[in-house]
């Protein structure tokens, strides 16, 4: 007789943690141009992902997973529109300043980081990038302590088709070969 999985069994954090940290990710960079509450200022801002992945083809829909309680959550319940760049092996000091807790001010980090506005959601997408793709919010799910974004895409691009992959392994940034 086959055991019988415990009901009460659960992965502790570390656990977790060190078996997703053996798959390979691409890096991306979520970023959202703000348009400000209340008529505030508008502002960019930007987050290092690798939850990102291709959910459907038609209709061409995206995901992202974003923390709960950080930033970017915040400044999507109020922004539908948003762009994913997929970093290169040339993007690794971008990535993890902008992974970075108390970092500096997005507005700084844009000033230092080669972008142009993407045409359809005017969202920031880095120079160099291997891909773009811009989107609107279709659905928002909340799963755990994160939030799983569903994206329509809009615009989808390959700007830079012979460029390498930066990508995230083993909790370290690595390129390929
Ligand atoms: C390689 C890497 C991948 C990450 N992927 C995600 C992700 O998919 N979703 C997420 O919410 N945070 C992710 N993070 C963490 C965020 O980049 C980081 O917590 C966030 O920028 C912190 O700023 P905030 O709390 O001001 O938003 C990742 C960090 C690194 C270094």
């Amino acid at each position: 007789m086959s055991p019988q999985p415990a009901a009460a069994s659960l992965a502790t954090p570390d656990e977790f943690r060190a078996a997703l940290s053996q798959l390979a990710a691409g890096v991306a960079l979520l970023t959202v141009h703000d348009l400000g509450e209340d008529a505030g200022p508008a502002e960019d801002a930007g987050m290092t992902a690798t939850s990102f992945l291709s959910v459907s083809l038609e209709p061409p829909l995206v995901l992202v997973s974003v923390r709960e309680d950080s930033r970017m959550d915040e400044l999507l319940t109020r922004n539908d529109l948003w762009a994913v760049s997929l970093l290169g092996e040339r993007h690794r000091t971008l990535a993890s300043r902008f992974a970075m807790k108390g970092r500096l001010s997005d507005r700084l980090l844009f000033a230092d980081t080669p972008h142009h506005r993407g045409p359809a959601t005017g969202a920031p997408l880095v120079e160099g990038a291997l891909a773009t793709v811009e989107c609107r919010t279709e659905q928002r799910i909340a799963a755990g302590d994160h939030t799983l974004l569903i994206g329509r895409v809009l615009e989808a691009r390959v700007p830079s088709p012979d460029a390498q992959p930066l990508l995230y392994f083993r909790g370290g940034y690595r390129q390929l070969g």
